[in-house]
C-alpha cells in the first residue's frame, strides 16, 4: 500500500504533489487528472493509483499497471504553446533518470522521447497529454509509469524481453513513498527550470543521459521507417537522425529502436 500520510510528511516540494488524490484502483491516472483539470484543479495536483485498469501508453498502446508500480499524473498549467508539450516529456524524463541515479546510484539512461532505461531495459514511460486553447496550452497532464515493486513475471512475455522493474534489479522492494517524494521534488526542480525558460540546461542534462546518441537507430513513425545515426536533439526536443545517404531528418514523434542493443 502507498501511504499518503508518509508522502506528505517527507515531501519537500513547493506545489507539486501538495494536493494528492489517491485511488486504490482507477481506469487511468491521466484520464482522472484530465477530468480534475477540467474542473479547475490547480497546478501541481497529483493523481496516484495503486492499480490502473486501463493504463495508457504512447501511440494508444495499453500500459500494464499492476499493484506495486508508481502510476501517477501531475496537472500543469504552463503558459506555453502547443508544440512545447514535447519539452515537458523530455523534462520529465530528466527528473525520472535523476531520481533513479540519486536514490539507487544507477546509470539510468534516457531513450527518446519518453523512456527511462536501466541496463538497457525500460523501467519507466511518460505520457504527456495536452488540452489546447487554440495554439496555446490550457493545461497539460504528465503521466509517469514507473515499474517499481513487482516482479517482471507480472508483465506479458513480450514485455519481459524489453522491460524491467526496480524490484527485479534490486532483488527487493524499494521504499515507495520515498521514491514518489524524490520523484516529485526532482520533477518540480526541473519544471521550474522549464518555466524560467531554461530548457537548454535541461536538454544538456538530457543529452548527457541519452545513451543512444551517436548510435545506429531504426525509427518508425506512422507508416514510415528510417535507419540512421541518432546525432542530436534540437532546441524543441525533436530527434535529429542522420540517414545513410547523409540527409538529416527531424523526428517529432515515433519509436526508436537502438540497433544491436
Ligand atoms: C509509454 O511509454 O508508452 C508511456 C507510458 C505512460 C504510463 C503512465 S502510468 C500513469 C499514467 N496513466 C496512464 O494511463 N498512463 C501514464
Amino acid at each position: 500500500m502507498i501511504r499518503i500520510e508518509k508522502i506528505m510528511s517527507l515531501l519537500e516540494t513547493e506545489y507539486v504533489g501538495r494536493e494528492i488524490h489517491y485511488f486504490q484502483k482507477l481506469s487511468s491516472t491521466n484520464t482522472v487528472a484530465k477530468e480534475q483539470a477540467e474542473k479547475g484543479a490547480k497546478e501541481g495536483t497529483t493523481i496516484v493509483a495503486e492499480v490502473q485498469t486501463q493504463g495508457r501508453g504512447r501511440l494508444s498502446r495499453p500500459w500494464v499497471s499492476p499493484k506495486g508500480g508508481v502510476w501517477l499524473s501531475i496537472i500543469l498549467r504552463p503558459k506555453v504553446k502547443a508544440e512545447d508539450a514535447l519539452k515537458i516529456t523530455l523534462t520529465t524524463a530528466v527528473a525520472v533518470a535523476k531520481t533513479l541515479r540519486s536514490l539507487y546510484g544507477w546509470k539510468a539512461e534516457i531513450k527518446w522521447p519518453n523512456d527511462v532505461l536501466i541496463r538497457k531495459k525500460k523501467v519507466c514511460g511518460i505520457l504527456t497529454e495536452a488540452s489546447l486553447n487554440g495554439k496555446t496550452v490550457n493545461f497539460l497532464v504528465v503521466g509517469i509509469g514507473l515499474n517499481a515493486n513487482f516482479a517482471l513475471k507480472s508483465l506479458s512475455e513480450n514485455l519481459q524481453k524489453t522491460a524491467t522493474t526496480l524490484k527485479e534489479v534490486l532483488k527487493k522492494n524499494v521504499d515507495i513513498e520515498k521514491l514518489i517524494c524524490t520523484l516529485l521534488k526532482e520533477f518540480e526542480d526541473c519544471y521550474k527550470l522549464f518555466k524560467e525558460g531554461k530548457f537548454v540546461k535541461l536538454l544538456s542534462e538530457w543529452c548527457q543521459m541519452a545513451g543512444f546518441l551517436g548510435k545506429k537507430v531504426e525509427i518508425t513513425s506512422f507508416m514510415e521507417r528510417w535507419v540512421g545515426k541518432a546525432v542530436d536533439i534540437d532546441e524543441n526536443g525533436a530527434l535529429i537522425v542522420e540517414l545513410e545517404n547523409g540527409e538529416r531528418k527531424k523526428v517529432l514523434s515515433g519509436d526508436v529502436t537502438i540497433q544491436g542493443a
